[in-house]
């Protein structure tokens, strides 16, 4: 052991697994430095070859990240139990917390009626045989895509645990650890995470609020990617939804790269409030998820997922030599809610909720000189000079939202604010502190 790195091991795998359990004990957070190479082979007594394995292995889990000359340093939010949640700050009592990205749980239809029909529905207790997407959800899923314009006459469909559990069976079933994937940028931070995760590289595409910038995506596709991960309306953080005039534009681009994975995720389905656009089959392999989370409650874990029959099949494959399938509990009680008319209507005064705030929240702030994202979905993106400043600004003054750098990888700084805690009546007070915080000498810009 190096008393003075904390790291014992002798060879590469115990090594990383001596830091992984020092980011598991909150002894490396995230940030942290690595000891050179040759520093740490020479406390350690190995050869600094054995070093840079264990290193290279961190990197290809995502456990840290090497950038030239600052070395080798944690990830935020490495993919080791324990670390993430560590990795929040604690928001303290009378702190509004708009940093989550949750939905509005006061906003969520009750489960109650649907779980009682599906407990007096469901006849006996299933066993292993029961291990498929169910054809009731399979063909109440069919139509309610096919309105939506995604191209299922010809696709399978089936049912994972959410969008992530989804695009990860995707990724695996299509790439090899070192490929390249591209991302919006700024994009979701969970998705940076499981590509950390899983060895695979991110590239970065530009976005606007008309969705992926196409020559942004050109690039990438001539660089090589061998997945694009879109998000096509509500886009997190900045809240973008792709036009009809931008789809037909990546539909181009992309239709020249037959070979690409595109997978276009859709969380907030039926809340979205806007039209979907969606690329559908441009590529051979491609795949459309609508996760139940964002309208119907995240703790459902579960999502559809329509693609080509090799690329469902893929998905399908990976699932059961693993978790098997997604509960038919589970399952039943997507489909009661889909069919529920009070639901139904709930859900739609939701996205009317939730737009109210967030176009309020837009107004005031242009109404004090700050241009914010945010056209469809549940958060508000400001752009600022100096993110990290106006958190902590923005914190002592009795909001904590979240810095940008969760969700940036070359894009400019910002914030999130997520709608979901916030009243009606806060948002006036939360401009003025926003102006305040943003504005470089931290002096407020009078509204207007
Ligand atoms: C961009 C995006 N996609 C998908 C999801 C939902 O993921 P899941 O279906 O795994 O709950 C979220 C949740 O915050 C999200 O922000």
């Amino acid at each position: 052991m190096s008393a003075q790195y904390q790291v014992s091991g002798d060879s590469a795998a115990s090594i990383s697994a001596s830091i992984e359990s020092g980011v598991l004990r909150g002894d490396w957070v995230s940030g942290a430095a690595l000891p050179p190479v040759r520093v740490l082979a020479g406390a350690l007594h190995v050869s600094p070859a054995t070093v840079a394995r264990a290193y290279q292995e961190l990197r290809q889990r995502g456990v840290v990240e090497t950038e030239g000359r600052r070395g080798t340093r944690i990830r935020s939010r490495p993919p080791i139990a324990g670390s993430r949640s560590a990795l929040r700050l604690p928001v303290p009592d009378g702190v509004l917390d708009l940093s989550d990205g949750e939905p509005d749980v006061r906003l969520l239809p009750p489960l109650g009626p649907a779980l009682r029909a599906v407990a007096a529905t469901s006849g006996p207790p299933q066993g292993y045989a029961s291990a498929v997407a169910m054809p009731e959800l399979i063909e109440a899923a069919r139509p309610r895509l096919a309105a939506d314009g995604v191209p299922v006459a010809d696709a399978a469909i089936t049912a994972t645990s959410g969008t992530l559990d989804a695009i990860e069976r995707l990724l695996t079933a299509h790439l090899r650890p070192g490929d390249a994937v591209a991302v919006e940028d700024p994009g979701w931070a969970n998705l940076l995470d499981l590509l950390a995760a899983l060895g695979l590289r991110p590239v970065p595409v530009t976005v606007d609020d008309e969705g992926p910038d196409p020559a942004s995506v050109a690039a990438a596709l001539r660089s090589g990617v061998r997945a694009v991960v879109i998000t096509v309306r509500a886009q997190n953080p900045i809240g973008a939804a792709v036009t009809a005039e931008r789809a037909a534009r990546l539909r181009e681009i992309l239709g020249r790269h037959p070979d690409v994975l595109l997978v276009e995720e859709d969380h907030a389905a039926e809340l979205a409030g806007v039209p979907l656009h969606c690329l559908g089959a441009v590529t051979d392999a491609w795949a459309f998820v609508r996760s139940a989370s964002k309208p119907f409650g995240p703790d459902l874990r579960i999502a559809v997922v329509a693609g080509d029959e090799t690329t469902v099949a893929r998905v399908v494959g990976r699932m059961r030599c693993g978790a098997g399938w997604v509960s038919t509990v589970l399952q039943r009680l997507l489909l009661r809610l889909w069919q529920d008319a009070e639901v139904t209507a709930l859900v739609a005064a939701a996205a009317g909720d939730y737009a109210r705030r967030r176009l309020d929240l837009r107004d005031a702030l242009a109404a004090r000189g700050l241009a914010a994202a945010g056209t469809t979905g549940i958060n508000v993106w400001v752009g600022v000079p100096d993110e990290t400043r106006t958190t902590g600004l923005l914190r002592d003054a009795g909001y904590a939202v979240a810095p940008g750098s969760l969700f940036r990888i070359a894009a400019p700084p910002g914030i999130r604010i997520t709608v979901s805690r916030l009243g009606h009546g806060d948002i006036p007070a939360l401009a003025d502190a926003v102006a305040t915080a943003a504005s470089p000498a931290g002096v407020a810009t009078p509204s207007r």
